[in-house]
């Protein structure tokens, strides 16, 4: 394994002092983690410096064709004093999965995750304790290679910066209102959907920013073929409570894999609710709630934990769900999930990792 070198910062920041008013992803800690790619030496030189400025070519090619992959985790620190990881080898994981499709050489995944855990635990002092709030991790990569010709860069950087955070949404457990989007997608099967790529996200930008003016929160994309099919909210996955089935849309190569997603299937089934996972018609949804049987919505993610959606307005139709209250099965859901992840539950799923 190679060394992971550690520079120590001698100007510590100060801390939050009220880590209830945190928000999402604005605070950084003390230390980040570098490691650097070139072509010929493969991946070299993990270090854990001070958290900084770096230095970029005009010409980098992540600045003009965005080749760059992004991964989100967290750390949460328990009760009785612990830090616990919620299944990073799964982030490791998607993250080489959003490399292949980004032409990005492979990580160690195991490494990656040996270079994070040390981080987390020299900055360990700066992962809240506050209710709710974690230590958010943002792992990613991107090209550096001075040139602006189009092809797979050859010179890489991986580094790791991590946000003691908040709720993702201001609204919290509040139910959040979402604008089913018609005329703008978010990706299409053959595109990057499926990987977290930075592209998929400003693709999202112009909508989200109209929804907004609209008062809602976020958008609701539906495929980019047919502007038929449900795919996934902005920055989370989303499930339908329908009468006594629980969908959510298939992974089919233009929806994100989430690992929550993923978490929240298994967690449905093992109380031994139906789950499915298929494609659903947006209109299916519009019928079910016409005839009272939508009986919940939300949307599940790293940073939006499990989010309850109180309205849905596709069109003209406005769709309100639950009164605009958080359902049973979604608040168990959360319950259960960040019972896990904050310790207070037993984990049979064997999903957590402690960082010592
Ligand atoms: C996450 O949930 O970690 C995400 O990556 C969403 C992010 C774009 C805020």
């Amino acid at each position: 394994m190679q060394e992971i070198k550690v520079e120590l910062t001698k100007h510590p920041k100060a801390k939050p002092t009220d880590e209830t008013k945190l928000g999402f992803g604005s605070v950084f800690t003390d230390h980040m983690f570098i490691m650097n790619y070139d072509e010929g030496q493969g991946w070299h030189d993990p270090r854990i410096v001070p958290y900084g400025p770096i230095e970029l070519d005009p010409s980098a090619m992540c600045l003009h064709y965005g080749q760059t992959v992004f991964e989100g985790m967290k750390a949460y620190r328990t009760k009785d004093g612990r830090i616990l990881l919620f299944r990073p080898e799964k982030n490791m994981a998607r993250l080489n999965v959003s490399n292949e499709r980004l032409c990005i050489p492979k990580i160690d995944e195991a490494f990656a995750l040996t270079c994070i855990e040390k981080l987390v635990a020299i900055d360990k002092d700066w992962i809240p304790t506050a209710e709710g709030a974690s230590l958010y991790i943002r792992p990613f990569i991107f090209a550096t290679d001075a040139h602006v010709g189009v092809h797979p860069g050859k010179h890489l950087m991986f580094m790791v910066i991590c946000s003691p955070s908040g709720a993702y949404y201001p609204e919290g457990l509040d139910p959040v209102k979402i604008y089913v989007e018609s005329s703008y997608v978010r990706a299409v099967r053959g595109g990057m959907g499926y990987a977290k790529t930075g592209g998929n996200y400003a693709a999202s930008l112009k909508a989200q920013d109209e929804a907004e003016e609209q008062n809602y929160t976020q958008v609701l994309w539906l495929d980019g073929v047919e502007r038929k099919y449900v795919e996934e909210v902005g920055t989370m996955n989303v499930f339908f409570v329908i009468g006594d089935e629980i969908v959510t849309p298939a992974l089919q190569g233009s929806i994100l894999p989430g690992i929550t997603r993923m978490s929240a299937i298994e967690i449905l089934k093992s109380w031994g609710l139906k789950v499915s996972e298929r494609p659903i018609e947006i209109q299916e949804i519009y019928e079910a709630y016409q005839k009272g049987q939508l009986k919940e919505a939300f949307g599940t993610g790293t940073a939006a934990v499990i989010s309850p959606i109180g309205q849905l307005k596709w069109g003209d139709h406005v769709m309100e769900i639950n009164n605009g209250k958080i359902g049973e099965i979604s608040q168990r859901l959360y319950d259960t999930l960040t019972g896990i992840q904050w310790g207070t539950i037993e984990d049979t799923m064997h999903w957590t990792v402690e960082v010592k």
